[in-house]
């Protein structure tokens, strides 16, 4: 049995954490696809050429210790706006979507351009100012403090790059379904997800 789930949004949306957790409930795989840019991103800080870094990604470059950091964030923002790389990342992504078992995949372009036919698609989203927040409090955990009023230029800028590129940009699929985690807990925005999924089934 296949079975895809489409999750996009922007950065700090709480796509992730609903990811894992409805991947959880259902016993589906789960691929961040944001990992991949990062993994790109990071080797570019390296000096690797961007396509050549997508090219020949690796599974150990998916572990790089720093892949989390905003500096390899915004990398990846740089590398996911380069068509060729995107284009060396599709395949990957497909076969992983096409697993027995069920799979979710969470990114900006899962419902539109890698999973245009997936099974359920939602987007999740938040204010940028709730998102900026979350950020702060998870860098401030790890104790990599930076200004709120930095953190959201940061989230703004990527917002900006992701939805304004001309290859796949970050939208919503129109027969996605929108959910808007600002006023929500954890356990409520995973609990909607469940739903809208479980509608599909
Ligand atoms: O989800 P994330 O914050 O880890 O993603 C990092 C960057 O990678 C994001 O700013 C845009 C890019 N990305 C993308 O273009 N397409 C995806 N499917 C996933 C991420």
């Amino acid at each position: 049995m296949t079975f895809t789930v489409a999750i996009d949004g922007p950065a700090a949306a709480g796509k992730g954490t609903i990811s894992k957790a409805v991947a959880a409930h259902f016993g589906f795989a789960h691929l961040d696809t944001g990992l991949l840019y990062r993994a790109v991103g990071r080797r570019t800080l390296d000096g690797v050429e961007p396509l050549l870094a997508a090219t020949t990604l690796t599974a150990e470059d998916l572990d790089a210790s720093d892949l989390r950091s905003p500096q390899v964030a915004q990398a990846a923002s740089k590398v996911a706006a380069i068509g060729d790389v995107r284009t060396a990342l599709v395949d990957f992504q497909r076969a992983f979507a096409r697993r027995a078992g069920g799979a979710v995949l969470d990114g900006r372009d899962i419902g539109t351009v890698i999973c245009p036919d997936a099974n359920a698609k939602l987007y999740v989203t938040a204010s940028a100012e709730v998102r900026a927040q979350r950020r702060f409090a998870e860098l401030a955990a790890k104790g990599q403090a930076d200004e709120l009023a930095t953190v959201l230029a940061d989230v703004k800028e990527r917002d900006a790059r992701d939805a304004n590129r001309a290859d796949a940009p970050m939208k919503a699929a129109e027969d996605a379904t929108i959910l808007d985690t600002s006023d929500l807990s954890i356990e409520g925005a995973i609990a909607q997800a469940i739903a809208v999924i479980e509608a599909r089934r």
